[in-house]
């Protein structure tokens, strides 16, 4: 496992990237706004403090890249570190830059849940194939840096625009899930309809 030794003899207005993996926890599962609510941080904060980076999430976990000046980074790792929404968090990587790789402040999010894309998202995320099912808590560091190289390489990031993970993506699987299947489930409906009539008078005689 990574630590921030490695950035620690850098001047505090040093360039350095960081990412870490973590864990949703319980709490944050049942935040149906965790999205948007980081976003809404992030929009401001990180804009405020020169911080550029992405946000991935997938099959439960977490995968941040933040850059920017050494002090910012270190104070915004200390806020998200406190945050109760997640746990676990792994330094997976942390290392001086010359210039910061990702251009947008917003933490743009990246859903590495291939049932969550469309097929247009499919076809641009191929390469995405070796890093799913997404499991970044168990990186290495070259593993990590292979990941990165493949998504600053995306002009627009697969992703899709979620409100929450447990609402949303529970409202999206049967979108997805069911819809194709409709006419099967009626069908099945009818019969365990004809079932229950059957077994009931039964019971009745
Ligand atoms: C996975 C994850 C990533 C986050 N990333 C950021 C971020 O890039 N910028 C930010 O300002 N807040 C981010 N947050 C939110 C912070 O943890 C925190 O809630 C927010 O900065 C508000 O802090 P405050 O309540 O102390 O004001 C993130 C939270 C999580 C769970």
């Amino acid at each position: 496992m990574m630590s921030l030794d490695q950035i620690e003899p850098l001047a505090d207005d040093a360039l350095i990237q960081v990412v870490y993996a973590s864990t949703l926890s319980l709490k944050g599962r049942f935040d149906s706004k965790i999205f948007d609510d980081i976003a809404h941080h992030a929009y401001r904060y990180n804009q405020q403090q020169g911080i550029t980076g992405i946000l991935c999430y997938g099959n439960g976990e977490f995968l941040q890249c933040i850059e920017g000046k050494k002090a910012q980074i270190l104070a915004l790792l200390q806020r998200i570190s406190q945050d109760p929404r997640h746990k676990q968090l792994t330094i997976l990587l942390a290392q001086p830059i010359s210039h910061q790789r990702f251009k947008d402040w917003r933490m743009r999010m990246l859903f590495l849940e291939r049932w969550l894309w469309s097929d247009a998202t499919k076809a641009q995320a191929q390469n995405l194939a070796p890093f799913l099912p997404f499991a970044p808590q168990g990186w290495s560091s070259a593993r990590t840096q292979q990941f990165l190289a493949v998504i600053q390489a995306f002009d627009h990031p697969p992703h899709i625009k979620a409100a929450g993970i447990t609402y949303n993506a529970l409202g999206n699987m049967v979108r997805y899930v069911t819809a194709p299947h409709q006419a099967f489930l009626l069908v099945q409906g009818i019969l365990l309809l004809l079932v229950i009539l059957a077994l009931g008078s039964l019971l009745w005689w």
